[in-house]
């Protein structure tokens, strides 16, 4: 059965662990379903890992709004949080009109948006209109190059304080839930403790409330880097392109389609349509 914010509130209660894990489409929604993984998230990891943008800023909401209808269709029994792109949340009222599209055409269960204290007014905002509200603090990929690109936040004194203070004002704009990215484990296992609302790391350490990883990351689909915090799970991208070279060797040596692959017709039809040739 989908499970619901209360049953993740009370997950969090219980010391009971948390799995997310990024989907984008029909199959892989299946699969982490299949898997029994808590929680899905459509994220704008989409623009790198299926689209092969260099980074999610790109990423629309045409885009955001296609992938999170295949998940929801792929995983009926998993609660799908689906990201805001880049820019679709700039103001008020963009935010309320993108965020209900991505519920109500998209299906999604809740909307993830990155930033700290100033994106307050909007998560404020988004609950208020009966949204729920995932937060992400820490490197936040949409404005990476405002943070000095794809680097651990929150390593000196002020920053790290302006995390913990960031996390808070989310909690109480009104998010149910909070990403933390790429943050030294002391600081996210303080946030961790100090919010009511689970959070969810990556490369956040083992103490947060759950963990989130990117599906081409942990399967090994994804080559052109490896962030230190990924663990590869399996290594899916090997494993296919050898299957995909077998098919070609087999074509070119004619090996297949075999007769067990092949369509033929009865001895009956085959007298008739050439017997007399
Ligand atoms: O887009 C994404 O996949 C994310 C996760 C890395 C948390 O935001």
């Amino acid at each position: 059965m989908k499970k619901s914010i209360p049953d993740f509130e009370k997950m969090k209660r219980a010391g009971e662990k948390i799995s997310m894990l990024t989907a984008y489409d029909y199959p892989s929604a299946q699969l982490v379903e299949k898997a029994g993984v808590d929680m899905i998230l459509v994220g704008d990891s989409l623009g790198m890992v299926v689209l092969g943008y260099d980074s999610t800023v790109p990423v629309t909401m045409e885009e955001m709004l296609h992938h999170t209808k295949a998940v929801c269709r792929g995983a009926t029994q998993t609660f799908v949080v689906a990201d805001m792109p880049f820019m679709s949340y700039a103001t008020l009222d963009l935010a309320i009109q993108n965020a209900g599209r991505l519920i109500k055409e998209g299906g999604a269960d809740a909307v993830k948006l990155e930033g700290g204290y100033h994106l307050v007014p909007i998560v404020q905002a988004l609950t208020r209109a009966g949204i729920p509200v995932v937060g992400h603090i820490g490197l936040t990929p949409q404005t990476a190059s405002q943070l000095g690109g794809f680097k651990v936040q929150g390593r000196d004194l002020d920053s790290a304080k302006q995390l913990v203070e960031d996390g808070q004002s989310i909690e109480q704009a009104g998010a149910f839930l909070l990403v933390l990215e790429a943050i030294p484990r002391q600081v996210a296992k303080q946030i961790s403790l100090e919010r009511k609302i689970p959070t969810i790391g990556i490369g956040a350490g083992p103490d947060c409330d759950g963990q989130v990883l990117v599906f081409h990351d942990l399967l090994g689909l994804f080559e052109r880097f490896k962030p230190k915090f990924v663990k590869q799970y399996a290594q899916l991208g090997h494993d296919a392109v050898q299957a995909i070279q077998g098919f070609h060797e087999e074509v070119k040596s004619s090996i297949f389609p075999a007769e067990e692959h092949t369509f033929g017709l009865s001895n009956e039809v085959i007298e008739k349509l050439y017997g007399d040739k």
